[in-house]
């Protein structure tokens, strides 16, 4: 077996990567085996899957990786058949660009302003670049805390359409729950009722990517 790897990356801070990264791992384990790869030195993967508690554990194991994800994540290929890579709001190391030449899908969140959708313009070159030595790989802008009714949310709609990297149709609104699920170092789907619309989303992404 030999795992489907999925990165993501922005290398604009803040976009909803980490948050992405748990909670599609969490849809994820229910499938298969599932790991999340943490590639970023701020850790935050490692630390929400540490708030979980012994009684309700976060359901996917995390490990740290600094140098040769490809090596590293090559010696996990045959135990997991998800890995999911949560890379450091940079391009400016090597990670990001490792973690792409590895992945067959790169999930790029982004949040609904244009502002945002210009700052990864740069990954959009990077990625150009990565598909030269990985042509396999897919790389899909996702929309995160979009507000439906909100102007804003609707005009990136159009930016959308005219940036290169095509984007999900599936995204993830702006739900209070994405935050307290990651106090509680749990997914969406440990969150109960309050928590299935969020967890319907992720679903909705799983399957699109899938
Ligand atoms: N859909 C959402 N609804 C509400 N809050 C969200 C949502 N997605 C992310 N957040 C919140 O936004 C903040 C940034 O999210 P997150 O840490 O996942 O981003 P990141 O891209 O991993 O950041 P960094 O670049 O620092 O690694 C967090 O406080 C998170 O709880
Ligand atoms: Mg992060």
């Amino acid at each position: 077996m030999s795992s489907a790897v999925i990165s993501i990356s922005n290398q604009k801070g803040g976009t909803g990567k980490t948050t992405l990264t748990m909670n599609l791992a969490a849809g994820l384990a229910r499938r298969g085996r599932t790991l999340v790869v943490d590639a970023d030195p701020q850790g935050s993967a490692l630390q929400w899957a540490g708030l979980s508690s012994d009684e309700k554990p976060f359901p996917v194991s995390v490990i740290a990786v600094a140098d040769n994800l490809g090596r590293e994540v090559g010696r996990f290929a045959e135990d997991y058949q998800y890995v999911l890579i949560d890379c450091p709001p940079t391009l400016e190391t090597e990670v990001t660009r490792a973690a792409m030449r590895i992945a067959d899908t790169v999930l790029i969140p982004t949040l609904p302003s244009p502002v945002d959708l210009w700052a990864s313009l740069r990954l959009a070159n990077a990625i150009e670049e990565v598909k030269l030595r990985n042509p396999r790989l897919a790389a899909y802008i996702l929309v995160n805390q979009l507000e439906p009714r909100s102007a804003l949310s609707q005009g990136m709609k159009q930016a959308l359409e005219e940036f290169d990297i095509p984007a999900l149709n599936s995204h993830l609104r702006r739900r209070a729950i994405y935050r307290n699920a990651a106090l509680e170092g749990l997914s969406v789907y440990c969150m109960g009722k309050r928590g299935e619309p969020a967890a319907a989303e992720i679903d909705a992404i799983i399957e699109e990517v899938l």
